[in-house]
């Protein structure tokens, strides 16, 4: 059984880890443990009793699962509510616990004095060794009750012997996203957050704590929360070295009024414990995705082409066909016409919410088009924006308060556009129509879903609640969207994009297999994004096309090779390419269909850094170890500087008793022996190479 109970005490336990917690003896929910399972049940350590100090109280040096505002303690509250009569402050008792399933725990309690309630549930995902929490407040009054804020979880880190945590998170904007930043967690509260109303690539919704952690060895904490819209990580050092983190809905300008017998419930937050280094920490989240999260995760993405960087909005089904005769000869498998192809979208001015084809481009609808595809063997598939409008549509035309805005401030477009309020039932309804009829009417399989404008002026004239749960209710909006249209045409991928990576979280994955990683397609730095993204998603999630973005300088295999890390697709002019270029890209497509279960279903391992070095690699080993892909890259190293040698690359993951054949070495080894004394691949700048490695016995 992974969770054991007792009145007072709860443990679970995943495959290799715990966490527990328990009534400490003033009845306060004390978290005790999270780290390695341990062999006895009687093992766990018991809820602390601290006890009062100066001018706080016991509660404030008692790690409390889910701290509210009250009392005589001055951490970060998990939840914060203001009471109907002005009492701002929740005093929450356990009340009883229920196991739901053999895997899901709830925590019930009692605000002390009013009838409100809350349910803090566990999900234990045994052989991910991840803990899923969540949590519910229920008014169970006769008035309503302001929430100012609601996190998922707060997480506790075992105490420490001072500032010893590092804290590594993920920052950048457009078309540079996923750097990592790794450094000390120092007194006080780091918070990293969304206030764009998407998940933003400005910050991601991730975070790993460590104590001298590194790749490949060593404890790490990490966590991420499956929401889509406004977020916040508040790690929070405070007195006496304890460490906490916070993380669920951004409470910036957020509140929610509840209502009478209404329930609020939290998106739910991720974390794990593993003592064996980032590299192990990623792994674990890659396999919960692609078991348990992503719609088709046992499916093989296609090879793809998108038409955006060739052709931009002057698509037509001349110059797109031209372009599929090309992709399909070359190996493609799906053929993806992308912005430019619906009413009066002729530049980003005008068309966005008119969901038809444009009668000039298509006078015949796109009928002709995905025919055509379709007889060169391959799929078809769109690019749509639906939660957008430009003022010069017919949609907006039709309905301009459909917009999120304030009647008495300007309307600022971004990119000439506006957003439809998702919150909203009948904007809700007309998207669904709109796509589906699409869908319906269209031999599709592919949809890339983009949203490229952040929120200003969040108003909301006609909101059944508080305006302010426009920021919960836009996406609860979008997520009903796209998990109707979802169910109708259950064998459509979709793939989620914003501007780039702006929309890449665990919540948007329920519905979309792929993420578009960036709008920066040029291959080098596209190796440092591919690094960033993969802290937290697997690689058959992270779409990655060749284009020809400085391809002066930047060889083609090369650009290959970076994006055949991923799910591959390719995004040139192929009108312009070459014939030996051409066959340069048939080939390594060819070599991509062979590898591509490895790289998109198999363990990954990130050997050499490419944010930290210019000589960096990348290996996937296949689950059962009988295979394994290795990709190096030089970028640029100055030749006085590699003119003796670039440093051996050590695989990892091998069968250490087994065999291996690495290609271009000509004999077999131990798994052990490649991995220990590694293998000398010798680059010249801007080089690449992929080698394939094979277990020949036992
Ligand atoms: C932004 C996306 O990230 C691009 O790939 C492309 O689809 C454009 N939008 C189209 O407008």
């Amino acid at each position: 059984m992974p969770i054991h109970t007792s009145p007072t005490y709860w443990i679970l336990e995943t495959r290799n880890t715990a966490y527990s917690f328990g009534l400490n003896d003033s009845g306060l929910l004390t978290h005790c443990h999270w780290g390695a399972r341990l062999p006895f049940v009687a093992d766990y350590p018991a809820p602390i009793n601290p006890v009062y100090w100066a001018a706080d109280g016991a509660s404030h040096f008692t790690p409390e699962e889910f701290p509210s505002n009250n009392g005589a303690k001055y951490i970060d509250p998990a939840l914060k509510v203001t009471f109907a009569d002005g009492v701002r402050d929740a005093v929450f008792e356990f009340v009883d616990f229920a196991l739901v399933d053999s895997f899901t725990l709830e925590i019930r309690l009692k605000d002390s004095y009013y009838p409100l309630h809350l349910t803090l549930h566990y999900r234990v995902h045994e052989e991910y060794d991840l803990i899923e929490r969540w949590a519910t407040l229920e008014n169970r009054s006769a008035e309503p009750i302001q929430v100012e804020r609601l996190f998922s979880a707060k997480w506790t880190l075992p105490p420490s012997g001072g500032d010893d945590y590092f804290l590594t998170h993920m920052f950048g904007h457009h078309v540079d996203e996923f750097h990592m930043v790794r450094e000390p967690l120092t007194k006080g509260v780091k918070v990293i957050e969304s206030k764009r109303i998407i998940t933003s690539f400005q910050h991601t919704p991730w975070f790993a704590l460590d104590r001298n952690a590194s790749e490949d060895a060593g404890e790490v904490w990490f966590g991420t929360l499956a929401w889509s819209g406004n977020w916040k990580i508040a790690a929070e050092v405070a007195d006496y070295h304890s460490t906490r983190v916070n993380i669920g809905w951004n409470d910036w300008d957020f509140t929610w009024r509840l209502q009478p017998n209404q329930s609020l419930q939290t998106p739910p937050a991720l974390a794990g414990y593993t003592p064996s280094g980032f590299g192990a920490a990623s792994r674990l989240l890659h396999d919960y995705v692609r078991d348990t999260v992503i719609p088709h995760g046992k499916i093989l993405h296609k090879v793809l082409y998108n038409s955006w960087e060739a052709t931009t909005f002057n698509v037509d089904e001349a110059s797109q066909s031209a372009l599929a005769e090309i992709a399909a000869k070359m190996g493609v498998e799906l053929f993806v016409m992308d912005d430019g192809w619906f009413h009066k979208r002729n530049l980003d001015n005008a068309g966005l919410g008119d969901w038809w084809p444009d009668e000039i481009k298509f006078p015949n609808g796109l009928g002709g088009l995905i025919q055509k595809v379709n007889a060169l063997g391959m799929d078809f598939g769109l690019w749509v924006e639906p939660e957008m409008v430009n003022p010069d549509s017919d949609l907006y035309r039709a309905h301009p308060d459909w917009v999120i805005h304030f009647p008495t401030r300007a309307r600022t477009e971004m990119r000439n556009q506006l957003i439809l309020n998702m919150a909203r039932a009948d904007v809700q309804d007309y998207i669904i129509e709109a796509l589906d009829k699409l869908l319906r009417e269209n031999n599709i399989t592919f949809i890339k879903w983009d949203m490229n404008r952040h929120v200003t002026e969040p108003g909301w004239q006609d909101a059944p609640g508080d305006p302010r749960e426009i920021w919960v209710r836009y996406v609860e909006g979008l997520y009903h969207v796209w998990g109707t249209l979802r169910e109708r045409h259950l064998r459509v991928i979709w793939q989620s994009c914003a501007s780039g990576g702006g929309r890449a979280d665990f919540g948007i994955l329920r519905f979309a297999d792929q993420v578009w990683t960036s709008d920066n397609t040029e291959a080098t730095s596209r190796l440092n994004i591919q690094e960033g993204y993969s802290q937290y998603l697997p690689a058959n999630t992270m779409e990655a096309w060749v284009t020809d973005a400085d391809a002066e300088n930047v060889p083609l295999e090369f650009r290959f090779h970076v994006s055949m890390c991923g799910s591959l697709g390719v995004g040139g002019n192929l009108l312009e390419w070459d014939q030996s270029e051409r066959q340069v890209g048939a080939e390594c497509i060819r070599q991509y269909k062979e590898i591509r279960h490895i790289v998109q279903f198999g363990d990954q391992y990130r050997l050499r850094s490419p944010q930290k070095n210019p000589f960096s690699a990348v290996q996937y080993v296949s689950k059962d170890r009988s295979e394994s892909v290795l990709f190096a890259f030089r970028v640029h190293i100055p030749d006085f500087v590699s003119v003796v040698k670039l440093p051996p690359i050590y695989p990892r993951g091998l069968d250490p008793e087994a065999l291996y054949v690495i290609e271009g070495f000509d004999r077999p080894r131990s798994g052990k022996a490649w991995m220990e004394t590694g293998v000398d691949v010798n680059l010249k700048n801007m080089q690449s190479k992929m080698l394939r490695i094979r277990k020949v016995a036992p």
